[in-house]
């Protein structure tokens, strides 16, 4: 009898891994870049961990680089104690694979504490931007603050890049179909305008407790990724903006940018893909670019 159980406990963890195995593509492209993004995660609750553990054998078929995190990485507390149940120990396999983190500051976060934390790659700024291979940029913004210093240190950034893509990640949703928060329309005002005229690709956000991908605006691809520990069910209005929405469980994004297009894929925590596609690279960006 408990041969008949073990047997069938390892056909159905077999059967898991295959279906996952199939359904998940890996980055196949020669100098591609891969990396994961989850945001609002750090809970140190049981959906947190799931995610988690989904990431981490999300790697194993993906094998993304780094890892975005859109802000609210800590919820209740930023001592030694958070940051360990919170982030440490979930992550802990892909911490020790040598996976790197890079974080953008929430509302719930503590900056003092966050940006000097090695393990969050934001060398003690509160905004900074960096390279992980030619023709790649991200911009890491805080979004809690968009003052003028902040914003002309983005244009001079945007401005300096001669990375073909340019991808911006910050808290706050510029636009969103969320019930509860919706799109910031004053932090689009000021924002919006310096990443179309410099060519910015795609932006990832996070705030809003669940998986939105937009209908690209003025030339710009906006996805909210604010479900991977936290999750607001249900929340997604009805809205023009959306082009796909999933607000039923928790998610994280693995992504791959190959030559003129990124790769994307959204996994829940029951391990189901709930979107993903390919959008292309932006004109306009090339034409910043080239003129370099
Ligand atoms: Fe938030």
């Amino acid at each position: 009898m408990r041969k008949a159980k073990l047997l069938l406990t390892v056909i159905i963890l077999l059967a898991a891994l295959v279906s996952y195995a199939q359904n998940t593509k890996s980055p196949l492209k020669k100098d591609s870049v891969a990396f994961a993004v989850i945001g609002d995660n750090g809970t140190g609750g049981s959906a947190q961990y799931e995610i988690a553990q989904r990431l981490t054998a999300a790697r194993l078929k993906f094998p993304f680089d780094f890892v975005l995190m859109m802000g609210d990485n800590l919820y209740g507390g930023d001592n030694p104690r958070d940051f360990e149940k919170k982030f440490e120990k979930p992550y802990k396999t892909l911490l020790d694979l040598g996976v790197k983190f890079y974080a953008a500051l929430g509302n719930h976060d503590d900056p003092g504490r966050q940006i000097v934390y090695e393990k969050f790659n934001m060398g003690g700024k509160k905004y900074y931007s960096f390279k992980p291979k030619d023709g790649v940029r991200f911009f890491a913004l805080d979004s809690n603050y968009m003052d003028k210093k902040q914003l002309e240190w983005l244009e001079g950034e945007l401005k300096a890049s001669a990375s073909e893509w340019k991808i911006a990640f910050f808290h706050h949703p510029i636009y969103s179909s969320g019930e509860k928060h919706g799109s910031n329309v004053e932090l689009r005002n000021v924002l919006e305008p310096v990443m179309v005229k410099y060519g910015v690709d795609v932006v990832f956000t996070g705030h809003e407790h669940f998986y939105e991908r937009m209908k690209p605006q003025k030339g710009i691809n906006y996805f909210i990724v604010g479900s991977s520990g936290k999750l607001r069910k249900g929340n997604i209005g009805r809205s023009a903006l959306t082009a796909k929405g999933f607000d039923q469980d928790n998610s994280f994004m693995v992504a791959e940018i190959a030559g003129e297009e990124m790769f994307f894929q959204v996994i829940s925590r029951k391990g189901q893909i709930v979107d993903s596609g390919t959008v292309r690279r932006a004109e306009r960006s090339r034409k910043v670019s080239t003129a370099k």
